[in-house]
């Protein structure tokens, strides 16, 4: 079997580092005497936890089991960017992962379409951070079920990847996540394995006709909780999950961690 994803999208929480650290501990504390050599478990806390997190990492047993991962990327390294982080840093910190156009990135909640990142700026970010070395966590997913949404997510793919040679696509782990099915949404509730396989589908069907990738990496996001997780990583088409609002819960995290 593949090994399988587990990344925490911590998102801006916990509020403290009190917690934060609480949380690591937890894992830390149950991951124990579990061989997980088939699943990586990739830790994506706030920019303002990076180094701390870094600092649990290499001093607990998480160090065999876990690695680092940011939220975001400043779009290029050597531009000044007031509240940027670039790339650089990043590794300096540790981080071997960086997640890349989240939809609340994409489409920030509460403000009209159009203020967010476009597909040209989550490219150039991409480009930046396997410039820098760094495994891209790209997202991906469509907003609403709309008739011809598979069409549409083939577009968002297309923008996203545009320019990327097969070897870099096959660096990066993409995210299928769908909007609507992000847990902060009103309404939200997760895609069935099944939905979410023909998504999947479509998108390793259209990255192997445009770019040749030798391997295309794919995990779920929206959703997951302890109680679905293994309806996703049973499945072989699915390289993992990215999981937000469990990721906090740390009891439910540890679950889902142990369904692998
Ligand atoms: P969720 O978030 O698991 O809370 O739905 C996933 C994400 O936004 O990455």
């Amino acid at each position: 079997m593949a090994k399988k994803y587990i990344v925490a999208n911590w998102k801006n929480h916990p509020d403290s580092w009190a917690e934060a650290e609480s949380i690591l501990n937890y894992i830390d504390e149950h991951l124990k005497g579990i061989a997980n050599q088939e699943s990586s478990l990739v830790v994506c806390p706030p920019f303002v936890f990076l180094e701390e997190v870094s600092r649990v990492i290499q001093l607990s047993q998480l160090t065999q089991k876990a690695e680092l991962g940011a939220q975001d990327i400043a779009i290029n390294d050597s531009i000044s960017l007031t509240g940027g982080i670039s790339g650089m840093m990043l590794v300096k910190l540790g981080a071997r992962y960086v997640i890349i156009g989240h939809s609340e990135r994409r489409w920030p909640r509460g403000e009209s379409a159009g203020t967010g990142e476009s597909n040209q700026i989550v490219n150039l970010k991409i480009k930046q951070a396997l410039a820098d070395g760094l495994i891209p966590i790209v997202c991906v997913g469509e907003k609403d079920r709309a008739d011809d949404y598979i069409k549409w997510l083939k577009q968002q793919v297309g923008a996203t990847f545009a320019g990327l040679s097969g070897d870099q696509i096959s660096r990066c782990l993409i995210a299928y996540e769908p909007v609507w099915a992000i847990s902060t949404n009103p309404d939200a509730r997760p895609d069935t394995p099944e939905s979410a396989l023909e998504s999947i589908s479509a998108i390793r069907d259209f990255l192997a006709e445009n770019h040749s990738p030798a391997d295309v990496r794919i995990l779920y996001g929206g959703s997951v909780t302890e109680k679905n997780a293994k309806d996703f990583l049973s499945l072989s088409e699915i390289a993992g999950v990215l999981v937000g609002g469990a990721s906090i819960r740390k009891e439910e995290f540890v679950q889902i961690i142990k369904q692998v």
